[in-house]
Parts: structure tokens; sequence; C-alpha cells
């Protein structure tokens, strides 16, 4: 797979990137209502996404070979975790939710992999605290549209840091459909959703703007990307530069 940098995604038709869309997904701002209720966070993504969550934590862990060491951040209920850990990975998964921790645990339990799942109440702000270059890759689903610009930024150059080069990151998150259409349809649909969701928790979601050039400017290389339809949700796989420079 050749290497290119995130300016050249942005100016250059996407020849060697893989490019891929996939069917419609609902609007992800309901998850924060769902979060405030963590034994029906599961069932909930599951209807709100018509089931097709659980294709992208799939594809994203088809990723992650035995043996690996991986960490998960906001890793919930475990959904990435426990999939990391059925291709054989050593996981870590941090979460700052301990309820969500404590159905993650459960869910390891029953199907015994809690063995190879060590699950940590830990913020993202924590990982300075973390061995550099010690996991083969990172998974993080679904967090971003809950973290601020500065922790976006702090936790990806933490993410470079902590993997090991060429390592992978592999992300999926709510994002700001680029299209003009697409963007209306989907403001017209988020924001009654985003009055219940702030109605019921007091909380929202705030989607990424540009995903892959995000992570572009924090210095990995974007491998694959795909979008949902809307383009309300993307999954990215990224790379870790083998050499510790930042690619410009
Ligand atoms: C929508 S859930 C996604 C959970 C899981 N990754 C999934 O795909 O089902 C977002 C998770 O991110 C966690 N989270 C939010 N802010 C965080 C932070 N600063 N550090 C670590 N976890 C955080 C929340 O507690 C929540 O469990």
């Amino acid at each position: 797979m050749p290497t290119i940098t995130w300016f050249e995604i942005a100016e250059v038709p996407p020849g060697p990137i893989i490019f891929l869309q996939s069917e419609q997904q609902m609007s992800y701002v309901l998850m924060k209502t769902l979060e405030s209720s963590p034994s029906r966070y599961d069932r909930g993504i599951n209807l709100i996404t018509l089931g097709r969550m659980s294709e992208v934590y799939d594809r994203l862990a088809s990723h992650i070979k035995n043996g690996w060491n991986v960490i998960d951040i906001g890793c919930g209920t475990g959904a990435m975790a426990l999939r990391a850990a059925r291709h054989g990975a050593r996981v870590v998964g941090i979460d700052v939710n301990p309820q969500m921790l404590e159905i993650a645990s459960k869910r390891l339990q029953e199907m015994r992999l809690s063995g190879s799942v060590e699950l940590r109440e830990q913020g993202v702000a924590e990982l300075s605290s973390e061995p550099t270059a010690q996991y083969d890759a990172a998974t993080c689903s679904l967090v971003f549209s809950e973290l601020t610009e500065d922790e976006r930024v702090y936790t990806l150059l933490e993410l470079r840091r902590l993997l090991k080069p060429g390592g992978l990151l592999l992300i999926a998150s709510e994002t700001i459909p680029s299209r003009f259409f697409r963007r209306l349809l989907y403001w017209l649909v988020r924001i009654p959703l985003v009055m219940l969701t702030y109605v019921l928790t007091q909380t929202s979601t705030s989607a990424v703007k540009n995903l892959p050039a995000m992570v572009g400017e924090a210095g990995f290389i974007v491998e694959e990307i795909r979008y949902s339809w809307l383009g309300d949700l993307t999954e990215l796989v990224c790379r870790n530069p083998k050499s510790r420079e930042k690619k410009r």
C-alpha cells in the first residue's frame, strides 16, 4: 500500500486509497442518551444504526493480528476490545465511565475473554503516563465526537507516541458530511436529535469536521477511508509512519 499524506487526500483524486461507500447510518448523537443508561447501550446502538455498527467493528477488528498489543480508547461496553481479543490480541481498554466498564467486564467474562483484556478507568488525558512504542494497534470507535478539539489533537499525538513504528490506528467516528446537500440533510435530522439528547442527558456530541485531515495532520498515514452514505460516519485505517518524523 503506497504512503499518502493528508494533504494529498484533500487535493489528489483518490487513486491508491480505498474509498468505499456504505449504507446510510442514523444520527450518532443519540449515543449520548444511551450512555446515560449503559445497560441499554449495546441494544440501543444496534437499534439506531440498524445493526450496522457491528459490521463496522468487525471490519476494523479484521486488521488486528494474533499476539498484538492493542489499546482501545473509550472502550465503553467493550465492542472493539472483545473483537480484538477474539483475533488473539492482548488488549488494554480505557474509559472514563465506570458503568460502561462494568458492562464490558461482564461481557468479557461471559465470553471467557477477561484474561486477554485489561480494563482501566482512565481518560485520554492520562495517556501521557504510558511507555512509548508499546502497542501494535489502537482502536477508537465513536469516541472522537465526545472529545474537545484539543483532546482529539492530544489523543492523536499520544497515539503516535504509544504505537510502534508501522503500528495501526483504527477509527470509526461520527463526522460532518462534506457534500453540501448531504450536510443539509444531516443537520435537518441532527438538530432535533441534539435537542432531544440534550434534554435527556444535558450533554451532546460534536461530530468531527474533516477526520482524515485531522489524523494526517497528527502525522498518521491514512490508508483506507470508508464513508457512510450520508457521510455522518467515517472509518479510517491509518498507519504510524516507520520514521518518528512527522510527514509533511
Ligand atoms: C459512544 S461511546 C463508544 C464506546 C465504544 N467505543 C463503542 O464503540 O461502543 C463513547 C465512550 O467514550 C468514553 N469517553 C468519553 N470521553 C472520554 C475520555 N476523555 N477518555 C476516555 N474515554 C472517554 C465514554 O465514557 C464512552 O464510553
